[in-house]
């Protein structure tokens, strides 16, 4: 009986108006009959309407959009039509449930949803479409929108903000890098909203660190389980990057007034093994901001500081005991006022450095050894900037700065250091420091002996004239026989 009469419907022809058109169907055609009902077994939703329309389509030429008729639902095949010129109106503001599956378009314009008046549930899916045109019209019932398993990658904040009766939404497994904070005009307490299965740009965190927040309208039920998909933080919790993101801005902002004119940036996340959980590797940049004095305090997990074109004149606090430099490894000092390094001498934080710049200060010299200790001791060293500096050649000082340039490719700029300073012999100054030769060095300057050197040459001097004095002797005593006056007047001989 109940065959008979659904065979008696689909033979039925439909009306044609105005070339757009909507084929009935009762519901039980479709053999499942809950299937809109069950929100746990919406997941082949396109494809089994989508199934349905291609069977029914190999008997006759459907439309693009079929209704189901007992429950109000409209299915919609291919790009959506734009119902302008429908007559019918009234018949689309009765629909309950609209699915539109395989619009295959570049764009959505939400416009073409302003007919149906009446809508609770929107689906839309396994579509092509990147973004929507506009916003959704005002929709009175729009309770539940599903997007799911399109092309999505991007949403501006006031898609939503003209429903007044939206409690879910979602939107998982687009391709969403990005998502304005949605402004809901909604009655409801909280709108709900599911985000899985995007590929978040964490990059992008003044855009999106809203998802991690506790925001009295908007819950992001599954925030906790988003990942990151951009190269800087792949494959990284969301949850984790922005709230470290938040935190790092308040410390940087407001706790550490030092600092408030400084910029702070996570530069990566590491996993730590021993706590099973991410860190982030911090960056403090304080670049040209008239600093005298480093800062007391750094964030924890600081890694890197920009503090070039400032007007530091010492390094001390970087070698204090536990101070909150020892883990910042990468210290950027190029075009500050730096005159005196000798603290590098036995400093800590010196045998574990990786990055330091030192370009365009006032160093004459810096202590060589300490250096070379550094190098050789630390694993970690791995850049090292001397130039621009006022280096003195003297012939006591430059060979060792020499010696120390030409063993150690640490020293990134070390074709580049000249001799620069007053007290130099001015013929050296702005030659390099690499082609000069100890000799050089020592030679252009008037020949300046320390005690040893002249000791030296004096005694040699008084050995050759005894030997002179021997042999004058020695010829005086075979011609005429004559001792020396020292042997006759000396008792011994
Ligand atoms: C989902 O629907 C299929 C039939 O399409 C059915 O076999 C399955 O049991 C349903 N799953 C749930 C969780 O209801
Ligand atoms: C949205 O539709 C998908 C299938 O396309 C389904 O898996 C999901 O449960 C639906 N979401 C809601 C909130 O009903
Ligand atoms: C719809 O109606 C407008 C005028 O109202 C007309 O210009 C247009 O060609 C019509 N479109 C179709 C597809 O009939
Ligand atoms: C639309 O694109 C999907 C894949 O995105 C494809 O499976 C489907 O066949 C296309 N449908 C139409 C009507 O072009
Ligand atoms: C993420 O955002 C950053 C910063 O705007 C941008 O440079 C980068 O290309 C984006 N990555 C992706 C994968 O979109
Ligand atoms: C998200 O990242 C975590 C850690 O990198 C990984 O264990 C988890 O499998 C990822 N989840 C997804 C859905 O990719
Ligand atoms: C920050 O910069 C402003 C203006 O450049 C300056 O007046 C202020 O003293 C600076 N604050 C700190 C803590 O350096
Ligand atoms: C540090 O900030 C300044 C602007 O204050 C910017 O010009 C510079 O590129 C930044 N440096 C780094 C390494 O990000
Ligand atoms: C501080 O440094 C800036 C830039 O390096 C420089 O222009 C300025 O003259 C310095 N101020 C003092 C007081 O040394
Ligand atoms: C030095 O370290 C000790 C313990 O490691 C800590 O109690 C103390 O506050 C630190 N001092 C400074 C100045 O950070």
């Amino acid at each position: 009986m109940d065959r008979l009469f659904l065979l008696l419907i689909v033979v039925i022809p439909y009306v044609v108006c105005d070339n757009i058109n909507i084929k009935t169907y009762y519901e039980t055609d479709l053999d499942t009959s809950n299937f809109f009902h069950d929100h746990k077994n919406l997941t082949y939703l396109c494809d089994k309407l989508g199934e349905f329309y291609e069977e029914k389509n190999d008997q006759f030429t459907l439309p693009k959009c079929i209704r189901f008729k007992s429950t109000q639902i409209l299915y919609c095949h291919g790009e959506m039509i734009n119902f302008r010129n429908y007559t019918n109106k009234p018949k689309l503001e009765r629909i309950e449930h609209l699915v539109i599956c395989y619009h295959n378009t570049s764009t959505f314009d939400l416009s073409l949803l302003k007919y149906f008046k009446k809508v609770r549930n929107l689906h839309i899916g396994y579509s092509s479409f990147n973004r929507f045109l506009g916003k959704f019209p005002r929709l009175e019932q729009l309770t539940f929108i599903n997007i799911t398993r399109s092309e999505l990658f991007s949403l501006k904040s006031d898609v939503f903000s003209d429903l007044p009766a939206i409690e879910k939404i979602d939107l998982r497994y687009n391709q969403l890098h990005i998502i304005e904070k949605p402004s809901f005009d909604s009655a409801r307490e909280q709108v709900k909203v599911k985000l899985f299965g995007n590929l978040w740009n964490c990059s992008q965190a003044k855009v999106i660190k809203w998802i991690a927040g506790n925001d009295p309208k908007v819950d992001v039920e599954d925030k906790k389980s988003l990942n990151c998909s951009d190269a800087k933080f792949r494959a990284r919790p969301l949850f984790t990057v922005m709230s470290y993101k938040i935190a790092l801005a308040k410390v940087c902002k407001e706790d550490l007034k030092d600092i408030r004119n400084c910029s702070c940036h996570i530069s990566y996340l590491r996993y730590e093994e021993e706590s099973h959980d991410f860190k982030p590797v911090i960056s403090v940049n304080c670049s040209h901001k008239g600093f005298f004095n480093f800062p007391g305090r750094l964030p924890e997990y600081t890694n890197s500081l920009y503090f070039d074109r400032n007007n530091i004149t010492s390094l001390d606090a970087l070698c204090f005991k536990n101070s909150t430099y020892n883990d910042v490894h990468d210290i950027y000092l190029d075009y500050n006022q730096i005159r005196d390094v000798s603290v590098l001498d036995n400093c800590q934080w010196f045998e574990n450095f990786r990055v330091l710049n030192l370009k365009g200060n006032l160093l004459e010299r810096i202590p060589v050894f300490a250096f070379i200790n550094s190098f050789e001791k630390s694993h970690h060293a791995t850049k090292l900037y001397l130039s621009e500096n006022n280096w003195i050649c003297s012939c006591r000082y430059m060979p060792r700065l020499l010696k120390l340039c030409q063993k150690y490719d640490i020293i990134i700029d070390k074709r580049k250091l000249l001799c620069h300073n007053d007290r130099n012999d001015p013929e050296l100054n702005g030659r390099l420091i690499m082609e000069l030769t100890k000799s050089d060095v020592c030679k252009a300057h008037n020949l300046i002996l320390n005690t040893y050197e002249i000791m030296s040459i004096i005694f040699s001097i008084l050995i050759v004239l005894i030997l002179v004095n021997l042999l004058f002797d020695y010829y005086r005593y075979k011609k005429s026989g004559k001792l020396p006056w020292i042997v006759l007047h000396t008792p011994l001989f």
